[in-house]
């Protein structure tokens, strides 16, 4: 018999019973619903609102059911629909009518907008640990790789030169805004919604900051309304997994990129590529597209949360029991994605010599080489204008800029000297790029120190 079935005539259609249950997946939320649970039934004893002894009573069957949910002793039922009805019902089964007591000034709209907000508080510092252990990765790796030349890129188009340690401090930088997003999401959403009742508080004398307290948040949420109807947190942490993955994606392409024999900047170790069936030689990176692929998917999450709250009017509608599945899969994918992908590149071998062959052509010097007539008094744009003319004639000679003579630099311009030559050696270009940000050494250096630390504070914050 269904907790709510004073009001009803017949038994539930056995379809609607299987289509109405969220057990098969809210399950997941069990501890906090009984977290929860305890600190709602130790605040109506305090407050008087039940009896103490009932309160106590309660407080020991729930403990005892955490213990069997967790031995595997204990099977839900879709009979009971979700975690919350199957956890009450099993109490009463367990301890009578104390049991009875427990949902007093409380409904199931602020009980599940409580566990839920629980989960992704608690998953929050799972992932960005994750995070912080690549970020560490990258930070050793690029130590390794600061003088090693590569040429950077836009529009796939050799353009300037800087070090792969440079590049790969890039990727560091995004992934701590991640975890600086993440913390951001922890914060704002650690408001106890407990209290709010179905939607319009309570008669009984609660006491709302007594459980916001006990369950670790800052404050009970200030609009009982609110309470019950607000996901932004869910959509937040959504948001955050999907540009997490972005960054995730767009550093699998490049991985994807240059592990090709095209490229051939890195080797991914044999422990993180793949073969092919067919043909003996291939050497695949399914790690990296992988990741690429499950961006779609954790995008695809936060477009489907989105899409179902849009439209409803305040507060709870049962098309919020869409909510966890979006949620679960995000989190769950993004778990598995980041440590894969932080040990593939920890494993990597880096081949400094073909990204130094690579920088070798394609004029990325052509700056310098304006700036070289710039800092001799040349405007820029005429600087520019100059050079763009020698490309042309490199072009026609098949020579790279420093392989002109220095008649032929001459001919467009007569401000250069021998001292061009040094001016134009890659090495130098990338190390007189000292500008803040820049991929100097001692700006990597810089850099690399602010990652250590960053990685450094989160990891004393996550052993206290
Ligand atoms: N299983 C429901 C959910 O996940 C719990 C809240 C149900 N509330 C209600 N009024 N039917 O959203």
């Amino acid at each position: 018999m269904k907790l709510w079935s004073g009001r009803f005539a017949k038994e539930t259609d056995a379809l609607v019973n299987d289509f109405n249950a969220s057990i098969q997946f809210d399950q997941r939320l069990y501890k906090e619903d009984i977290t929860g649970s305890m600190a709602h039934a130790k605040m109506l004893g305090d407050c008087g609102v039940i009896p103490q002894a009932d309160a106590a009573a309660i407080r020991e069957g729930l403990s005892g059911i955490l213990a069997d949910v967790e031995a595997g002793k204990v099977e839900f039922t879709a009979d009971n629909e979700d975690i919350h009805m199957n956890v009450e019902a099993l109490l009463t089964a367990r301890i009578g009518d104390a049991g009875k007591r427990l949902h007093t000034a409380r409904s199931r709209n602020d009980q599940v907008a409580l566990d839920f907000r629980m989960y992704v508080r608690r998953e929050i510092p799972v992932i960005t640990g994750q995070i912080v252990e690549f970020l560490d990765v990258l930070a050793n790796q690029a130590a390794k790789y600061q003088t090693a030349v590569m040429p950077g890129y836009t529009h796939l188009q050799r353009a300037q030169p800087i070090s792969f340690a440079h590049h790969l401090l890039a990727y560091a930088a995004m992934l701590s805004r991640d975890v600086t997003r993440l913390e951001d999401c922890g914060k704002r959403l650690n408001e106890c919604p407990l209290g709010s009742g179905a939607l319009a508080g309570t008669t009984y004398p609660i006491d709302r900051w007594e459980t916001a307290r006990e369950l670790g948040f800052d404050a009970p949420m200030g609009n009982s309304l609110d309470g019950v109807s607000d996901r932004d947190y869910a959509l937040e942490l959504l948001s955050a997994l999907s540009i997490l993955m972005m960054h995730l994606s767009r550093f699998a392409e490049e991985v994807i990129l240059w592990c090709s024999w095209e490229f051939k900047f890195i080797d991914l170790d044999d422990a993180y590529a793949t073969g092919s069936s067919i043909m003996p030689q291939k050497k695949n990176p399914d790690v990296a597209e992988l990741v690429r692929g499950k961006t779609g998917r954790v995008y695809g999450d936060l477009m489907g949360l989105l899409t179902a709250m849009k439209g409803l009017p305040l507060a709870y509608n049962k098309d919020m029991q869409e909510d966890k599945e979006p949620v679960f899969d995000a989190i769950d994918t993004v778990e598995m994605c980041l440590p894969v992908f932080s040990a593939m590149i920890g494993t990597m071998t880096v081949h400094p010599e073909n990204m130094r062959r690579a920088a070798g052509h394609g004029f990325i010097n052509a700056t310098d080489c304006a700036d070289y007539l710039t800092k001799k008094g040349m405007p820029f744009r005429d600087a520019y204008t100059t050079v763009g003319h020698l490309v042309a004639l490199c072009g026609q000679k098949g020579k790279t800029l420093e392989e002109l003579s220095l008649d032929e630099l001459r001919s467009a311009s007569p401000l250069f000297d021998e001292d061009v030559y040094d001016a134009l050696k890659l090495e130098n270009c990338m190390a007189l790029r000292g500008s803040y940000g820049g991929p100097a050494v001692s700006e990597t250096t810089r850099q690399i120190k602010t990652v250590r630390a960053f990685t450094a504070a989160r990891k004393q914050k996550l052993r206290k």
